[in-house]
């Protein structure tokens, strides 16, 4: 009895820092970790490198915050943050291109809602940088986050440059670009055409999210589960929802999408190998009818295609869902490891509440 209420509590102690206050934890890629060198005896040996103490910094484009622009709030921030700083966003529309750096860890864009605070811009990847070159697609991005544990809540991101009629070249625009590791996003929006969300690189969880755009409006080597979103197709006259970039048979990259909606205007391709290793899976996932003859696109990639790309669903349903599931039903065991947080290591940086 003593021994095993001794035990539970320590799993909850266990729980408690792994579960709740996951951002708290080390993590190698913020501090290196040397326990030998750390002879500050008061800290038993414990390395606690995560963020201590809060920041609230205000935005107002009214003028009664802190600050009028949301850029000038992230460079108020110093290098090497250690605190958690919630960045709230008053309602508006902040027309300003938005850069999180590496080193400012641990910062959350809080708006006053999805439908009333805006953060945008409108480079194209043929647009020109101050350096007189082409910015290409990535730099196009209106908010770029390089930074770990970054999370934004309840505000939308726009790419307002206008969508690119059929065959026209160098119109990606990005919205929002996630480079770091453990981001989390609810409520939030994400408006573009040609690849409005830049799912570049890390772990990344997507809860009641809206994605709008046309052509691979989802794309990038991101391990990333998006849940509870609605994934909302613009185009006009062919497009394609995710664009995978997983290059190797090693990484644990690939998108999964977990009890979302797929709505709009077709046809498209649900899924298309941008990397020859390319993972996608759809769970319990709503499709209007708009899902292109096949559901899937290879990228040309013929030769070894079939054994790399890893294109799945399960339990799907809607009018497009027989497109997108012919010959891609997996079984619970092989679709089992995309169906939950384990997917993103969501356990150590996710509170139970926010999954
Ligand atoms: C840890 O620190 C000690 C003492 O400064 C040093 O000798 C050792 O190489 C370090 N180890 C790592 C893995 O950085
Ligand atoms: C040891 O750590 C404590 C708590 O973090 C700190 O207050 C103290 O200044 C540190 N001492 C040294 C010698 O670094
Ligand atoms: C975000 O918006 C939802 C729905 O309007 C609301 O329930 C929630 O409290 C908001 N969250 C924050 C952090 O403001
Ligand atoms: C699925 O998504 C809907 C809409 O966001 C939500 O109300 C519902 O709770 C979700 N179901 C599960 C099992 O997560
Ligand atoms: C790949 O699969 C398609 C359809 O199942 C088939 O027509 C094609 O021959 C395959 N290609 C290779 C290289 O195996």
């Amino acid at each position: 009895m003593e021994s095993s209420s001794l035990s539970s509590l320590l799993l909850f102690h266990v729980c408690f820092f792994l579960c709740l206050a996951p951002p708290l934890l080390a993590t190698s890629s913020v501090v290196n970790a040397n326990t030998s060198s750390n002879t500050n005896t008061t800290k038993h040996n414990h390395i606690w490198i995560g963020p201590i103490g809060h920041r609230l910094i205000t935005v107002d484009i009214k003028g009664s915050g802190h600050f009028r622009s949301v850029q000038d709030a992230v460079d108020a921030v110093p290098e090497n943050n250690r605190k958690n700083v919630l960045i709230q966003i008053s309602p508006g529309n902040y027309v300003e291109k938005v850069v999180v750096p590496e080193t400012k860890p641990y910062i959350t864009f809080q708006g006053g809602g999805r439908e009333s605070t805006f953060v945008e811009w409108h480079d194209r990847a043929c647009d020109r940088g101050a350096n007189g070159q082409q910015l290409r697609t990535y730099r196009t991005a209106s908010v770029t986050v390089y930074a770990n544990y970054f999370s934004a809540r309840n505000i939308s991101f726009k790419n307002t440059a206008p969508a690119p009629k059929p065959g026209m070249q160098g119109w990606q625009a990005v919205a929002f670009r996630i480079s770091g590791d453990k981001a989390y996003f609810s409520g939030c929006g994400f408006y573009g055409a040609q690849d409005t969300l830049c799912d570049d690189a890390g772990r990344h969880y997507f809860k009641q999210c809206y994605i709008e755009g046309s052509i691979d409006f989802i794309f990038g080597n991101g391990r990333s589960m998006y849940k509870d979103c609605e994934v909302h197709s613009i185009a006009t006259r062919f497009g394609s929802i995710g664009a995978h970039d997983r290059n190797r048979a090693d990484e644990k990259t690939g998108f999964a999408f977990v009890n979302c909606t797929v709505t709009g205007t077709g046809p498209i391709y649900v899924g298309r190998a941008m990397g020859q290793y390319s993972r996608i899976v759809y769970a319990y996932t709503y499709f209007d009818d708009l899902v292109a003859h096949g559901g899937w696109d290879d990228w040309g990639h013929v030769n070894n295609n079939n054994k790399t790309v890893f294109f799945g669903v399960y339990k799907c349903w809607g009018p497009g869902a027989a497109t997108v599931s012919r010959d891609r039903e997996l079984d619970f065991e092989t679709a089992h490891p995309f169906l939950a947080k384990s997917f993103v290591n969501g356990r150590h940086w996710i509170a139970p509440s926010d999954a």
